[in-house]
């Protein structure tokens, strides 16, 4: 360390420039305002560990490319980052309103928001976390370590300034090459997301409530009656009795074993609620043992803090004491036992109703572990509350079932948060704003370490109109997480509350995802194992273009571009044509495609030349997918006649991936004297492949392909036609299209 201190530019206690040392890798710096403080500073809870924060890295000679300056007054740590003129910001974790963040000001400050707006500067997650975009495309990340309440603001051009409580380390990663290269970086820091269960990737319907077994039968039976995937079925609050959580309400869940016994005969999966607030009632086992044990947050006088939050008088568990986690984890093993495939973390900011703060007083205290940071108020361990319940919910489930994936959903979180959970940008609203904001929210998160996140589709609060909710559908079908919920008091939301032509958008649209499963979940698995993300704006094709920088309306799964269309409805009415006009791809060949399904209301597909994605058969659900199944390559060739992509195969469930229990094949496809050959060049892992029927399809453009089928593992060459031929596939298709889009038009006018 000694030998780094030397490096550190000296300042003056109060304001100055960052002392620094590099850590983690080539590229990364930490900034303290000086030694004493780097000394002190309370342990990371964004890094998976802690000491790697805090420990410099030997043998790297790089400086940073940016000096960050701090001031510190009035106990706050002012720190300033002044980058080059045409820097674009994005990132800031779960954030509503803009795409690029100039202009902006965040504050990290896990709120229950219900309606929130584009103005909104604290919503339930935080993280204190910027991504910047240089003007020549290379890319940088800027960490302030920091639980507390922290403002992130960008209203000044180019320039970040964060102030929180001092003192507090900032750790930039980069400049990199590329916004990926910052997010890789980022992942080696702060982790990269659990590997979902492959079923978590299809389609969740929820609602508050299906409020009895016999409800949530229907439910299912609708589905598969009506030919819809959907893979999983939600239990919200009033499945317990009175609101007391790891319990059933005698009568409407009497037998929720059975209950999930035939779900999962259908193919659901079932997911189930869990709230922080425990009911302070004597005689309820979770609050007689939790008490016993000694594990609620309390007041200053010592005593277990009292909020009330849906049973009435709550009393909430400390997740920062190492006791309450495992005490909680326990619950959780135990509860699994009922038929739990996964589990809900709700209301964790905490919420706390008839509180002007809308959560617990900041000078509760928690009686934190050592290396969390210890004994606390409140204000220093908000921010975390609800990723620490998130983790002892992942390690309950773990508990129960060591071979089997946990899969917890949290609404408050913390950078780091993805290590144990996916989330959701809560409660929304049924309106095209909120529609709009949702593929902004999706990726910001995602460009801030959480790839599996989504909106409610169709809107939580107020209903929805057929128009919104099929478009909703449409593009919330290609998030990375996929879940319609409505509130209480509203309609129904399911995909055929809104008429047949909605209903059969729905189809459409889920069939769309459950064909690309395949492709996303071989996204899932680079994330895992790499920290790439998952889905990310436009510009991440080309993050030199300026133009694509505040694109809001598309947005990439990989090599795959998805353009919404549907930002032209002003109170009601569509502005038409527009949608045409907007559709600014980035520069190269990107060639459209869809599964002969074009409709108004779903977004338009286009591939990236260069690349091969998987699809699979449309399922119902994810259960039904074989390894034997037909495998379909996707396939746009790039200006030199190239492409390639990969494929991602395992289980599904379990970590057998992990002592190589999978098969990650590299496929690739070249013309060569106008015979394209599409051939394996590559395989990982043990797994032998499986005997199947390999279906290329060659995107041509304008919607037109090729077909060509063969075996899977063997080279398939197919002849290119002439120009002449080409020609005319690519108009054929292009009247189709056309003729598909008016169709469907009249049928939902
Ligand atoms: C608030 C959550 O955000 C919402 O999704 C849920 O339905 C309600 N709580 C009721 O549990």
């Amino acid at each position: 360390m000694a030998g780094y201190e030397g490096k550190a530019v000296t300042s003056d206690v109060n304001s100055g420039t960052m002392i620094y040392e590099p850590i983690l890798e080539e590229g990364v710096f930490r900034f303290d305002c000086s030694a004493d403080d780097r000394n002190t500073a309370f342990p990371s809870l964004s890094f998976v560990n802690s000491k790697v924060r805090d420990t410099p890295i030997m043998g790297t000679h790089t400086v940073p490319s940016y000096l960050p300056t701090f001031e510190c007054v009035l106990g706050q740590q002012l720190v300033k980052i002044e980058l080059p003129p045409g820097t674009s910001f994005y990132g800031t974790g779960e954030v509503s309103g803009q795409l690029e963040r100039t202009g902006k000001r965040v504050f990290t400050w896990n709120t229950a928001a219900w309606g929130y707006g584009p103005g909104t500067t604290s919503l339930y997650q935080s993280h204190p976390w910027v991504l910047a975009v240089l003007p020549n495309g290379e890319a940088l990340g800027v960490l302030a370590d920091t639980t507390r309440r922290c403002e992130i603001d960008l209203q000044k051009e180019s320039t970040i300034q964060i102030i929180a409580l001092s003192s507090y380390p900032v750790i930039i990663f980069g400049p990199f090459t590329s916004p990926t290269d910052v997010l890789i970086s980022l992942s080696h820091a702060v982790g990269t997301m659990f590997m979902p269960p492959k079923w978590s990737l299809g389609y969740h319907q929820c609602r508050w409530s299906y409020d009895s077994d016999a409800r949530v039968r229907e439910i299912a039976r609708t589905f598969r009656e009506k030919g819809i995937p959907c893979d999983v079925i939600w239990m919200d609050i009033d499945y317990m009795d009175g609101f007391r959580c790891f319990t059933f309400d005698k009568e409407r869940f009497s037998d929720p074993k059975s209950l999930v016994k035939d779900l999962h005969l259908s193919g659901f999966k079932a997911i189930w609620m869990l709230d922080p607030g425990i009911k302070s009632e004597e005689g309820y086992f979770v609050y007689d043992s939790g008490s016993e044990r000694d594990v609620w947050i309390q007041t200053t006088e010592g005593r277990p803090f009292v909020g009330e939050v849906w049973p009435g008088p709550c009393v909430f568990p400390d997740f920062t004491q190492s006791k309450a986690r495992s005490w909680w984890a326990g619950l959780v093993k135990d509860f699994i036992a009922n038929g739990v495939d996964g589990i809900w973390n709700d209301m964790n900011e905490p919420t706390v109703f008839k509180a002007v703060t809308k959560t617990i007083p900041e000078s509760n205290v928690h009686r934190g572990d050592t290396e969390l940071g210890g004994c606390q108020n409140h204000s220093h361990y908000h921010n975390v509350y609800g990723m620490l319940m998130a983790r002892s919910t992942y390690e309950g489930m773990t508990l129960a079932n060591e071979n089997k994936r946990p899969f917890v959903l949290t609404r408050a979180g913390f950078i780091g948060s993805q290590r144990y959970a996916a989330t959701w940008t809560g409660d929304n609203l049924s309106t095209w704003e909120h529609l709009h904001m949702s593929i902004s929210m999706v990726l910001q998160l995602g460009l801030s370490g959480q790839p599996l996140s989504g909106p409610d589709i169709g809107g939580f609060g107020g209903n929805a109109t057929p128009r919104l909710f099929g478009r909703w559908m449409g593009v919330g079908s290609m998030f990375p997480f996929c879940r319609g919920h409505s509130e209480d008091d509203t309609k129904d939301h399911e995909p055929w509350s809104f008429g047949e032509e909605c209903e059969e958008v729905c189809r459409l649209a889920l069939k769309r995802r459950y064909r690309l499963i395949p492709h996303i979940y071989t996204l899932f698995y680079m994330a895992h194992t790499r920290g790439t993300p998952v889905a990310t704006p436009t510009f991440f094709a080309d993050p030199k273009d300026v133009r694509l920088r505040t694109h809001e309306n598309s947005f990439l799964l990989g090599p795959l571009l998805i353009y919404a269309r549907f930002f032209f409805f002003f109170f009601g009415y569509e502005l038409l044509g527009l949608d045409q006009l907007q559709q600014v791809l980035p520069k190269g060949i990107w060639l459209s495609f869809d599964f002969d399904d074009s409709h108004p209301d779903l977004p338009a597909l286009y591939l990236q030349g260069g690349s091969i994605i998987p699809l699979g058969p449309p399922h119902q659900h994810i259960g039904e997918a074989n390894p034997t199944d037909d495998l379909s390559l996707l396939v746009a060739l790039d200006e030199h006649g190239k492409a390639k992509g990969i494929l991602f195969e395992d289980d599904g469930d379990g970590y057998e991936f992990t002592k190589g229990g999978y098969l990650l094949t590299t496929y690739v496809a070249e013309v060569e004297s106008s015979v394209v050959t599409v051939r394996v060049s590559k395989t990982e892992g043990s797994w032998k492949r499986p005997t199947r029927r390999l279906h290329v399809q060659l995107l041509l453009g304008g919607g037109a392909m090729l077909d060509a089928w063969s075996t899977d593992g063997e080279i398939l060459q197919i002849v290119m036609p002439s120009d002449i031929e080409v020609h005319s596939l690519v108009s054929a298709s292009k009247k189709q299209y056309k003729i598909r889009m008016e169709l469907a038009s009249a049928r939902s006018s």
